[in-house]
């Protein structure tokens, strides 16, 4: 087990610059997940842990000794791929084994409990004379793992490891890597581009956009207290609405002015500081509720609904406000059509503000009434922050 460091990481491939400049830091036996859209820099990142790649600039380090210059071997951590990464000729069991006698100092027999206990773990004992191409996906995900496994590394990097597996078999490995992580308690880090799939598996979500981390919280506080627009709008689907407003304020509090409609703004912290300028209004689609006639016109959103999508457990509605869209969700038999008008209220608690530049959040209503303190702190530079 060991605790990994990343500090002011860069990575330049020539002219592009993958990764720009992240602090990381991994507990000892902590699960973290990081995610981010495709081509942000997450599989550099775990390849510079992996000594696959070498930093452009800045450290990373195991139990805080510099891993730079060390070679991927002597790192004492395993990777898990997406495409498993397996031998076709060799046999489950021998593409577990191949090169854990050079990668280690167990002895074969060592080595063969090891593949006992591994497969049994994964359930895959029966399948260890079989080679890939007689094993399913999930199958054969699973002897890349059990290959990662019998090493006992210090640290597991995980990149897309389900990505390949359908729907089903995803949610189920998911569930299996959770369990193992349980049981084998080592430190792992597990990218994925899938924001479902972090907000279910990590303790610790690192969201990651353009090579520069986001915002380092639990799935909880990244999905209510998102720290810029990015993050705002990459977790959650479907994603938060985000419109235009003018900030004012007036004998019964601040509002948020749009051309089609004017909301109440709770007190709340950098609301004052946000008075009298432009913001960027978030709400969830899932804290706007469609208002019966009794509703005060005052606190609601005009919206004509231009798309209807029945989703089975709920109907999506795509309305317009004014030159903006804007997603809601209705009850699954309701009888809106497309060409009705609405009225929306949101969740007064669930309200946020973004500048309109940098993105970065200036604020969230849901503060000012429950002042969220879990012990856990929100790491997040500010979305412009240049390296
Ligand atoms: N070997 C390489 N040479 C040049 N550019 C690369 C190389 N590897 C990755 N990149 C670039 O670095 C950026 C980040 O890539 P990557 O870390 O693979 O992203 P992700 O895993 O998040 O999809 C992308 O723009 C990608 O094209
Ligand atoms: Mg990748």
């Amino acid at each position: 087990m060991a605790r990994i460091t990343l500090e002011n990481v860069r990575k330049e491939y020539g002219d592009v610059v993958a990764v720009r400049g992240i602090d990381l830091e991994v507990p000892d036996g902590s699960f973290v997940v990081v995610v981010g859209p495709s081509g942000c820099g997450k599989s550099t990142t775990l390849r510079l842990v992996a000594g696959l790649e070498s930093v452009t600039d800045g450290d990373v380090r195991k139990d805080g000794e510099s891993l730079v210059g060390v070679e991927p071997k002597d790192r004492d951590v395993a990777m898990v791929f997406q495409n498993y990464a397996l031998y076709p000729h060799m046999t489950a069991e021998r593409n577990m084994t191949f090169g854990a006698g050079s990668a280690t100092d167990f002895d074969d027999a060592e080595i063969e409990r090891r593949v006992a206990d591994a497969a049994e773990l994964l359930d895959i004992a029966d399948l260890l004379d079989r080679k890939p191409e007689a094993l399913s996906g999930g199958e054969r995900q699973r002897v890349a793992l059990g290959r990662a496994i019998i090493r006992d590394p210090d640290v597991f990097l995980m990149d897309e490891p389900l990505s390949n597996l359908d729907a089903k078999l995803r949610i189920r490995m998911r569930a299996e890597l959770a369990k193992l992580h349980e049981e084998l308690r080592t430190t792992t880090v597990y990218v994925t581009h899938d924001q479902t799939e972090a907000m279910t598996l990590g303790d610790e979500v690192v969201v990651m956009n353009d090579g520069r981390i986001q915002q380092v919280d639990s799935p909880q506080r990244l999905y209510d207290y998102p720290a810029n627009r990015f993050v705002a709008e990459f977790i959650g689907d479907p994603a938060m609405n985000a419109l235009e407003v003018a900030v004012e304020s007036g004998a019964d509090g601040a509002r948020a002015a749009h051309p089609g409609f004017r909301l109440p703004l709770p007190d709340g912290d950098g609301l004052d500081a946000a008075v009298d300028s432009r913001a960027v209004l978030g709400v969830r689609p899932e804290d706007l509720s469609l208002a019966g006639a009794d509703t005060d016109a005052d606190a609601a959103i005009e919206a004509t609904v231009t798309v209807t999508e029945p989703l089975g457990d709920s109907l999506l509605l795509e309305c317009r406000v004014g030159d903006d869209r804007l997603k809601t969700q209705a009850s699954p038999r309701s009888d809106v059509r497309s060409g009705d008008t609405v009225a929306l209220t949101p969740d007064p608690d669930r309200l946020h503000l973004f500048d309109v530049e940098a993105g970065t959040a200036l604020y969230h209503s849901a503060e000012g009434a429950t002042a969220p303190d879990d012990g856990r702190t929100t790491r997040s530079p500010p979305a412009t922050s240049e390296e």
